[in-house]
């Protein structure tokens, strides 16, 4: 990563990283530590920080001025009901807390202007924390001017040669490279480039035209990250042990040998024509096709995925993809944002995940999950999956992504996050080592969820042809646009401004 002095002499747009974010949350977290009822610092807003970044979670912990209390107040001792100070002192001595501050008074004794303006801005930020989803929630860009660019990686791919189907709601299917997962010595052998990381320091897959394809975000560096990942990763481990189901069974046994469960919403076109055809032939067809629905499971798979869903730590590694890809790629981000949720309310669905826009989730619970070379056809061709690695595994020895169509690997250490466009990049993992354990958890936006939006509604087989210009333009038309979503190195910080307001 480029020194502060190089990216000041740097003729690109500064944009605001991950791990630098990182820092300032670190600081504003401390700050607010210590000085439960005081207001952050001027210039560093760590209330604000904290609503772009981190989850409810952080702020009940770190603000819990702004948390409801759940607990009964401790009784007081006899003497502490006496009036005067050392009443007060015993009473605020058996709550276990200093007294709450409140408005400074100045040296005249007025109340200051600032604290109440600050008490006010605070009980603001409270207000939109409560109302905010994923489809409302903005990226407070303010900040975006103090942090350098991610250190680029040149790749020899571009993003107009991915391989798409028409109208680019999803992409072609490639076949599996290889019928066992990598190992390092395989890379060796065929020499492809591996890029070392160590999972903090943001980069970027940058095409020819500098056009962002991958990003390599990292971590948050909020103390308890760490405890956070470790907590998901026993979380994990504990299902699959509870579900009794072994490596190789269910959904993910083509890509690798290991236990995952999907879960969220999608829409599989091919089963309502099936499901169409069949009614028509019985002439049944009174009502529309299914549409959007949950992910179907068995219900002992069910119970598994609601207590992964409901896990505070893999919640906030949920919250942490989604914001960034709100940060990395924020064109992406509006384009999910503005398809997905018009769904949601049509047909009365639930979020995932409360503060992520991603609508499908995939948990990978290993024991030692690495998968083959592969693509998520099904997913948006140009959008984003999130990918956080978990586990105990030595990341110089295995667990690296292999991005083949990049043409290169990178080391994936546990507790970091990398986003691709998983639809159209062949991606898999190098293996772990004997007696190591990784998990992975992703998130992704199926295509054809935003082309039965964009369809009004329907399947595009129940469109005419020039139903379908109408909406997606002649051809290759909506596969310009889509390419435009994603943002130019230098471009990244207009295109924040553009999406999520004024810098
Ligand atoms: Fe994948």
């Amino acid at each position: 990563m480029a020194g502060v002095d190089e990216q000041d002499t740097s003729p690109m747009v500064a944009i605001r990283t991950q791990a630098d974010f990182g820092a300032l949350l670190e600081r504003a977290m401390e700050n607010e530590a210590t000085q439960t009822a005081a207001e952050p610092a001027g210039g560093v807003d760590a209330a604000a920080l904290l609503q772009d970044f981190s989850s409810p979670w952080v702020f009940s912990t770190v603000m819990p001025l702004l948390s409801v209390p759940t607990r009964e107040a401790p009784s007081l001792p006899a003497n502490a009901k006496a009036s005067g100070a050392a009443g007060a002192r015993e009473a605020t001595a058996a709550l276990g807390k200093k007294k709450k501050k409140g408005p400074q008074k100045g040296k005249q004794g007025r109340i200051n202007r600032a604290a109440h303006k600050s008490i006010f801005r605070r009980e603001k930020r409270a207000e939109e924390r409560k109302i905010c989803t994923p489809f409302e929630f903005k990226l407070k860009v303010r900040m975006a001017q103090r942090h350098g660019a991610p250190e680029p990686i040149r790749v020899d791919c571009r993003a107009s040669e991915f391989r798409v189907n028409q109208n680019t709601y999803t992409a072609q299917p490639q076949a599996k490279i290889g019928k066992v997962p990598f190992s390092l010595q395989d890379l060796k052998k065929i020499r492809l480039k591996i890029v070392p990381w160590d999972g903090k320091i943001p980069m970027s897959a940058l095409d020819i035209i500098e056009t962002e394809m991958g990003y390599f975000v990292g971590q948050p560096q909020a103390p308890d990250w760490k405890q956070v990942i470790l907590d998901a990763a026993e979380a994990l481990e504990q299902v699959r042990v509870d579900s009794g189901f072994r490596p190789g069974q269910g959904k993910e046994g083509e890509r690798g040998h290991f236990v995952a469960f999907s879960a969220g919403v999608t829409h599989s076109p091919q089963s309502n024509i099936q499901a169409s055809a069949e009614l028509r032939e019985e002439n049944m067809l009174t009502t529309r096709p299914q549409g959007p629905r949950y992910r179907e499971n068995k219900p002992k798979e069910q119970e598994i995925i609601d207590r992964l869903l409901a896990t505070p730590s893999i919640q906030r590694i949920a919250t942490f993809g989604s914001r960034s890809l709100a940060y990395c790629a924020p064109k992406v981000y509006q384009h999910y944002a503005e398809n997905l949720q018009p769904i949601y309310d049509d047909y009365g669905l639930k979020l995932l995940f409360q503060d992520s826009i991603f609508p499908s989730a995939n948990f990978n619970l290993g024991p030692e999950t690495a998968c083959r070379i592969h693509v998520d056809c099904q997913n948006c061709p140009y959008g984003f999956c999130t990918i956080t690695a978990l586990g105990n595994y030595d990341p110089k020895k295995g667990g690296h992504l292999i991005l083949w169509d990049f043409g290169f690997t990178i080391e994936f250490p546990p507790s970091s996050t990398i986003l691709i466009p998983s639809a159209c990049v062949r991606h898999g993992n190098v293996a772990i080592q004997p007696g190591e354990q990784r998990y992975s958890f992703t998130q992704y936006c199926p295509g054809p969820l935003i082309q039965w939006h964009r369809c009004g509604n329907r399947n595009v087989g129940e469109l005419t042809a020039e139903e379908i210009i109408e909406i997606d333009g002649p051809k290759g038309a909506r596969r310009e646009k889509c390419r435009g979503l994603f943002s130019k190195y230098n471009e990244l910080a207009e295109d924040q401004q553009k999406v999520w307001g004024r810098l």
